[in-house]
């Protein structure tokens, strides 16, 4: 394993994810984590991320100094690269000129860390600060045109620090450099691959959950499915999965879910129909949060109630991603998260975790999910809110919105997977407002809601841009709803970014 010390830079998750295409393990620790606790994981090296502050800022992070002198070979980048140096009797300086982007280097590939690459070549430099003066043992291996000391190495020591990002990718040959880094210095090997993962992983399962029941709340997501997929795997007869129909899902959906689960994986699912359950809650309920809250209440009642009819279950079944597990855990707040878990289940519901999915980035979860011999339809789903069509059916909702909102949103799925756009984009769906308009169909004049098209492109939901989708594309979609979808006679595409708007409508 290599370890990733987490100083809040913007590009640390792209440190890991560099390493991992690499077929190399590696975790991201806070950077504060203490000598005593890397020697337990045993690393073959260390990475010191970058990070937003100075190094002589008061409430700069600072690692412990100790990790110096542990003899593990160390890539420090950007503020890490600066930190390395202050710490080791060097000295940083603010820039005179700040560097922004793509810049010229020449580098010494004399030099394990830069071994065969070219002597001039390009990086991506974001800094304010600089380093002045390499530590004793350090000498000057990179240079560009306003930073001349842009890389420094103690070979010998097996330390180096670079002030640009060999991460992303605007650094040409950075992937190299980062290799280099893993195999001429660190001495890693190339084993970590999605078989072993999961082989491993059905392995730490079964040790941990020997004789016990598990269950799992299977939505139909990507997460929870290939979270549900491989604890399958490990322990088929003692898992069952818990669907819940809340009457809030896409046409077809629920029925599609469990055929396909059974079908093709042969796993037991139980589904509950409650849309009664939640319809009736939802009588009369216009506000958004008063909707959000008691769906994810509800859910979580009928959840309940199903495991206890199973009885004596012990394990429960989470989809949980390696960017939560980082974020709750990491001292410094690198980005801001609000994600609203609703239609999940709280960590408190009685139940040890099985969480298989915990070190993985969403792209390594498809990865998984491909080998396991999940079809792409589940892998490649856009993302679903918990809450379901009822966020997206503005004011109270009705059996007879739904039925409108759901033909409407299939017509816009089934037009963006003809042209080949649904997988381009993060999310393309349909919202129903709560408003009527006058139109003319025929002869007669209608008086009939409108529909709304919201599509979207995104990294992570986070922030998002409304996709400038071909007009074709979108005449499509307006034809097909207005002339299949009973009860709409207009149709409206929605131009907003979030910020400031959100990406669902409630
Ligand atoms: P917003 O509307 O906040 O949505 O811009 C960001 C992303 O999160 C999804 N979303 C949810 N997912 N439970 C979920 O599991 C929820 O309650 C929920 N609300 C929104 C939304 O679809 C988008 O991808």
């Amino acid at each position: 394993v290599i370890l990733i010390l987490d100083f809040g830079g913007q590009y640390t998750q792209l440190i890991a994810r560099r390493i991992r295409e690499a077929n190399v393990f590696c975790e991201i620790v806070p950077y504060n984590i203490k000598p005593e606790e890397i020697i337990k994981k045993q690393p073959k090296g260390l990475v010191l991320s970058g990070g937003p502050a100075s190094v002589y800022a008061e409430n700069a992070p600072i690692c412990d100094e100790g990790i110096f002198k542990l003899n593990y070979p160390i890539l420090g980048i950007c503020y890490g690269a600066q930190l390395m140096t202050m710490m080791q009797g060097g000295k940083v300086a603010e820039a005179p000129v700040r560097e922004y982007g793509k810049t010229d280097v020449v580098i010494n590939n004399n030099i394990p860390l830069f071994k065969g690459i070219e002597k001039e070549t390009s990086c991506w430099m974001s800094h304010t600060d600089q380093i002045e003066l390499p530590p004793k043992n350090f000498k000057v291996v990179a240079s560009t045109a306003n930073c001349p000391i842009a890389a420094i190495a103690n070979v010998e020591g097996r330390q180096y620090a670079v002030q640009f990002h060999p991460e992303v990718i605007h650094t040409p040959r950075g992937t190299e450099i980062i290799r280099n880094f893993l195999f001429e210095i660190c001495d890693c090997s190339a084993d970590w691959t999605m078989d072993s993962l999961i082989e491993q992983t059905v392995k730490e399962i079964r040790q941990k959950v020997g004789k016990d029941n598990v269950v799992c709340a299977l939505s139909g997501g990507v997460d929870s499915s290939v979270a549900a997929v491989l604890v399958n795997r490990a322990i088929h007869d003692q898992l069952v999965c818990i669907f819940v129909d809340n009457g809030l899902l896409r046409k077809n959906e629920g029925e599609k879910v469990v055929e396909t689960f059974k079908n093709n994986f042969d796993m037991e699912i139980i589904k509950v129909d409650a849309k009664d359950r939640f319809l009736e809650k939802l009588k009369g309920v216009k506000d958004p949060e008063q909707k959000r809250k008691i769906i994810g209440n509800e859910f979580i009642e009928v959840f309940k109630e199903e495991a206890k009819k199973i009885g004596d279950v012990k394990y429960l079944v989470q989809g949980t991603l390696y960017p939560d597990v980082i974020e709750s855990g990491s001292p410094v707040a690198s980005t801001i998260k609000s994600h609203h878990n609703v239609g999940g289940l709280p960590e408190n519901v009685g139940f040890e975790l099985i969480e298989p999915l915990r070190m993985l980035f969403k792209d390594e979860v498809r990865q998984v999910g491909r080998e396991l011999g999940m079809p792409d339809e589940i892998l490649n789903r856009q993302p679903f809110p918990g809450p379901g069509l009822a966020v997206r059916i503005l004011g109270e909702v009705t059996e007879e919105k739904l039925n409108i909102l759901r033909e409407a949103d299939s017509i816009v799925l089934r037009e963006m997977k003809k042209n080949g756009w649904y997988n381009n984009v993060w999310q393309s769906f349909a919202v129903l407002p709560d408003i009527k308009s006058v139109g003319i169909m025929g002869d007669d004049r209608t008086y009939a809601y409108p529909i709304i098209l919201r599509i979207v492109e995104s990294n992570d939901g986070m922030t998002a841009d409304w996709v400038k989708i071909p007009y074709d594309i979108l005449e499509d979609i307006s034809t097909s709803i207005i002339n299949e979808v009973y009860g709409v006679n207009r149709v409206l595409y929605d131009i907003t970014s979030k910020p400031p708007a959100t990406i669902e409508w409630e």
